[in-house]
């Protein structure tokens, strides 16, 4: 499986979106990360819908991989697919019934996903996995971009690769928080293969230089 770089636009300069997300694919990212807060499952309020469904209209091309930190979250699924996105993933804390939440973000025609915080354990995957494109490790706890990586998350994604390698399906390995260049050597030898990354990219004035960077580290 190809190693995709996802920037999170939540670093982005939300006033200029639609162009951040041009730059930084012409950059050379793979897809975007849209992080969607509500100021109850975690302490931050960003975007919507309706911002998903403007960067389609703006043009975008690129899978959108929605991160969810909602709660609760099967309302707000038929919106973001109609929204144009490609992945939804979710908090299996942040739903009732997370074999159905996941049923439905397929039923809808995208790719699904399991989201787990730094102490959240992988267990929730046991009876699900087929159902699952995406598995997003949490290397920070989630609310915030800039935030420093938690070096647990190394064994939990050594864990994870285990369970994907085994199951024989095809499951991306995705890590988000604090992912920068010179972490994400170890973080792909871990077994991730689709690294989000927000204020590493976003906060440089060149994005083209961080991602070459990232996959010259990643080459190594
Ligand atoms: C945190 C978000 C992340 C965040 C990552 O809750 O899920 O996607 O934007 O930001 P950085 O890369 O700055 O840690
Ligand atoms: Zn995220």
């Amino acid at each position: 499986m190809a190693d995709l770089i996802a920037p999170s636009i939540l670093s982005a300069d939300f006033a200029r979106l639609g162009e951040e997300v041009d730059n930084v694919l012409k950059a050379g990212a793979d897809i975007v990360h849209f992080d969607v807060m509500d100021n109850h499952f975690v302490p931050n309020l960003t975007i919507g819908p309706l911002v998903c469904e403007a960067l389609r209209k703006h043009g975008v091309t690129a899978d959108i991989d929605v991160h969810l930190m909602v709660e609760p979250v099967d309302r707000i699924i038929p919106d973001f697919a109609k929204a144009g996105a490609s992945y939804i993933t979710f908090h299996p804390e942040a739903s009732r019934h997370i074999d159905r939440s996941l049923q439905m973000i397929r039923d809808l025609g995208c790719k699904s996903g399991l989201v787990f915080n730094p102490a959240t354990p992988l267990s929730h995957l046991e009876h699900v996995l087929d159902k699952v494109d995406m598995i997003l490790l949490m290397s920070v706890n989630p609310g915030f971009g800039g935030q420093s990586f938690i070096p647990s998350a190394l064994d939990k994604l050594r864990q994870a690769r285990k369970i994907i390698d085994n199951s024989g399906f095809d499951i991306r390995l995705e890590i988000d928080g604090g992912v920068k260049v010179d972490n994400i050597r170890e973080i792909k030898a871990a077994g991730a293969d689709t690294f989000v990354a927000g204020s590493a990219i976003f906060s440089q004035p060149d994005y083209k230089k961080v991602i070459d960077e990232m996959r010259a580290e990643m080459a190594k």
